[in-house]
């Protein structure tokens, strides 16, 4: 049977969205008694002029977000409006609507007067959150990430969207260290600079730290350009050095980034982090080519791996796994996530290892690698050879 206050409640969401009219939504009284999330919340946002809809999922003890293009949202409230949640509150510029289901499960919706009939700014919500505004900012602009006059690019919304998630992720790990004496950086492989700059307007600008980076960079005209950026920025200790990470010196480091160093210059990076005893090590792997190669011989133990796909996949969490090991064998106390959402990046897994005082047993961590590089017959990870 049709359930068409539902439906009437779905096509009101969907032209108040369209219009600009949507304010918020909450989904509470949850169908089942053991069920863990309670309830969920729902606001508009705005991604390259189109709305989406932000669902937070409330659970007892954490805040889970998704957020949906419109169509999607409302697939999923089609699904759980009625069965995982019993009453649904909607405000819009317009109207309130109300849906309540009884025992039986039969549901009626209610119209009554908007208690808020201000069109919401969606992004003036947006700006909020950002640590790198794109108002007054030189080398975002020489960078090409915003105009003239302040605007990010429609085009490069996706690169401003990253440089801030980023900022925000190593936000969190510098509360873990001493920012006082002056914070020594170095970026491997540090391409256009996007997020070297970032780093070092948020680390001098923001919080006021004595930052010094050096950006290393095997192509010499990204390495001028980069130059020439920091000098019209006033970015006076940050500078770029055209080499091979694998040649740049060993000197003591607070802290070494490597944000997408093709394949095996990423191992190369964390070689370097970790003989330099830096405190922070944060990359962000790119390709993977050699254990997937070394994985090839594998196929007959495990038949997974005769999937190029999956072949692709394993070696690159075998790699990242091992990756991750290898620190926590160096002192290292790792944690590997996603820090871009798939739908911005699939270069989207960052490996972040503190240096720590409770290490973890070396035996015991050289033992999880061995075992696991024999499950994938793999002889040796590169980083291995490197440390
Ligand atoms: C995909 S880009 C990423 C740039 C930057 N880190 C970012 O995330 O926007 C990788 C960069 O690493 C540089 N690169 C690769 N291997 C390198 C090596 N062994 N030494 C120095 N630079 C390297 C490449 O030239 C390229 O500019």
């Amino acid at each position: 049977m049709i359930d068409q206050p539902k439906q009437e409640l779905l096509t009101i969401v969907k032209t108040a969205v369209n219009k600009g009219e949507f304010i918020k939504m909450t989904l509470s009284k949850p169908g089942s008694g053991d069920q863990e999330c309670k309830n969920i919340f729902l606001k508009p946002f705005l991604v390259k002029d189109t709305i989406k809809l932000s669902f937070t999922y409330r659970f007892p003890t954490k805040d889970q977000v998704s957020n949906f293009e419109l169509e999607a949202a409302i697939e999923e409230l089609d699904c759980i409006i009625g069965a995982s949640f019993l009453n649904v509150n909607l405000f819009t510029t317009t109207n309130n609507w109300e849906i309540r289901y009884n025992r039986k499960r039969k549901s009626k919706i209610w119209k009554k007067p908007p208690t808020n009939s201000k069109t919401p700014d969606l992004d003036h919500d947006n700006k909020k959150q950002r640590l790198i505004v794109p108002e007054n900012n030189v080398y975002l602009h020489q960078l090409g990430v915003t105009t003239a006059a302040g605007k990010v690019v429609q085009k490069k919304f996706d690169k401003f969207r990253q440089i801030n998630k980023y900022i925000e992720t190593i936000d969190h790990l510098l509360q873990e260290v001493d920012l006082k004496k002056g914070f020594k950086v170095a970026d491997m492989g540090s391409g256009k600079g996007y997020l070297t700059f970032a780093l070092y307007d948020y680390l001098k600008n923001n919080k006021l730290v004595d930052a010094r980076i050096t950006g290393i960079e095997l192509r010499g005209e990204l390495v001028d350009k980069c130059n020439q950026i920091a000098q019209d920025a006033d970015f006076e200790n940050l500078i770029f050095r055209t080499g091979r990470i694998e040649d740049y010196p060993t000197v003591p480091l607070d802290m070494l980034i490597a944000l997408h160093a093709c394949d095996t210059a990423t191992d190369e990076a964390i070689a370097k982090g970790i003989k330099s005893n830096a405190k922070l090590i944060v990359c962000s792997p790119c390709c993977h080519k050699q254990i997937r190669q070394e994985m090839k011989g594998s196929v007959e133990l495990n038949p997974m791996l005769k999937h190029g796909i999956l072949l692709e996949r394993q070696a690159e969490m075998v790699t990242d796994a091992i990756r991750a090991l290898l620190l926590e064998a160096n002192g290292y106390k790792t944690k590997v996530f996603e820090f871009v959402s798939t739908e911005h990046t699939g270069k989207n897994v960052m490996i972040t290892a503190l240096k720590s005082k409770n290490q973890r047993d070396k035996a015991e961590v050289l033992s999880e690698i061995s075992s696991l590089k024999s499950i994938f017959g793999i002889n040796t990870h590169y980083l291995e050879t490197l440390i």
